[in-house]
């Protein structure tokens, strides 16, 4: 029940079939192959755009991109995804949305690297993942950094790391149309193994705060709620848009910004309660963040728990960005003994985690399964997972 979930990847080590696939497209060999992870979030959902606090980690669920320099000014890319391979050159890369589907997210790092003045090097791209796409793990974060990590080495670009995220969260705000903050590529290009990632989204400093699981006998365990997607991006650019208005109406840059001792005479200020609902979540997650962070540095993991239940009930009751499946899977995991459970992402489906003692993940995740049956909803996945390293060329 815990390991991989095999209806959520296909089979084989995931770079071994990128490489196949180049040979299958190519018929040559790579010059080499770059990696990025999944990410889950421990805690700040929707905080990242405004400018507040999160703290992911990266999964050990990888994409693998292997490429080789191709013609001047023309990408191709083909995906174990689909069929036909995807080419492309200046005129699509330059006009944002013009390549669609999966390949959008190549073409979007393509325009961000020219949009910020980088000769892109022409390249011939195949991509493999194991991060299941649609599940709220940010396959299109780990797709942006997988490709982006390969055509930085092989144009030689002057780019440092630190401001890879920045640049890939543009290729899918601007060239997709995505309007995501800056968490999930943060996670999937800094993330380092047996830690999570504190990022002040407003500085982009970066504290690895260490979340020693097996130290502890404890493990997260992230389950796949199979919920339908319902209008997921609808919502999230109407939650979005709901914060940017409050911060306007309150006259601060950011909900960062709103003190959370004065929490209650700030949302008096604010017209309607729809809204006060949406900024108290915000501003009552960016501690949450803070005191996770605190509890971590202590090394004391099992006492997180109660603050990931109190963020799930911030996201089911005042931004009210869960689902039945999500609530369910929380609800059996408690009162299976999780220390704790929240769903972890833009929300609307998506995954659930939980901090669960190590030996009793399938229990678990067994509860979780027999609460969904009941209820008629699809079977649940379940995987157990530790903090991974982040983007790296493999070899
Ligand atoms: C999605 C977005 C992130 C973040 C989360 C919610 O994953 O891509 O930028 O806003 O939702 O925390």
């Amino acid at each position: 029940m815990t390991g991989p979930d095999p209806a959520a990847a296909p089979s084989g080590d995931v770079a071994a079939r990128a490489t196949a696939g180049f040979r299958q497209r190519y018929g040559t060999q790579p010059a080499g192959r770059w990696a990025a992870p999944g990410r889950v979030n421990l805690i700040g959902e929707h905080t990242d755009y405004n400018d507040g606090f999160v703290l992911p980690f990266a999964l050990p669920l990888r994409t693998v991109v292997a490429a080789a320099p191709g013609d001047d000014e023309r990408w191709t890319v083909c995906s174990e995804l689909d069929d036909d391979a995807v080419e492309f050159g200046p005129d699509e890369a330059d006009e944002p949305g013009r390549v669609t589907g999966w390949a959008g997210y190549v073409a979007g790092v393509v325009w961000a690297l020219r949009a910020a003045g980088h000769a892109v090097p022409g390249a011939r791209l195949a991509i493999a993942s194991d991060v299941p796409v649609g599940s709220g793990l940010s396959s299109s974060a780990a797709v942006e950094s997988a490709v982006l990590a390969a055509l930085v080495e092989l144009g030689g670009l002057d780019l440092p790391a630190e401001r890879w995220p920045r640049l890939a969260q543009r290729a899918e705000n601007e060239y997709v149309g995505a309007p995501t903050g800056i968490m999930d590529q943060s996670a999937v290009i800094r993330g380092r193994a047996g830690h999570a990632l504190f990022l002040d989204c407003r500085s982009e400093e970066v504290e690895q705060v260490p979340f020693d699981l097996d130290a502890a006998g404890l493990a997260v365990l992230v389950i796949d709620s199979r919920a339908p997607h319902r209008h997921a991006d609808g919502e999230y650019a109407s939650r979005r848009r709901s914060c940017e208005e409050a911060a306007q109406a309150l006259g601060v840059a950011a909900l960062r910004d709103v003190d959370l001792a004065d929490l209650d005479a700030t949302l008096d200020k604010l017209p309607d309660d729809e809204t006060r609902r949406r900024v108290r979540h915000v501003v009552t997650e960016d501690q949450r963040v803070l005191d996770i962070v605190a509890l971590l540095r202590a090394g004391r993991v099992r006492d997180i728990g109660p603050l990931l239940t109190a963020s799930h009930a911030s996201m089911r009751d005042d931004f009210e960005i869960t689902v039945p499946e999500v609530d369910t899977a929380v609800e059996a995991a408690l009162a299976a003994g999780a220390y704790g459970a929240r769903m972890t992402g833009g929300g609307f489906g998506g995954c659930v985690l939980a901090l669960v003692d190590a030996d009793s993940a399938d229990a678990v995740a067994a509860a979780v399964s027999t609460a969904y049956a009941e209820r008629g909803f699809a079977a649940p996945g379940a995987v157990t997972v530790r903090p991974a390293a982040g983007a790296a060329r493999l070899d």
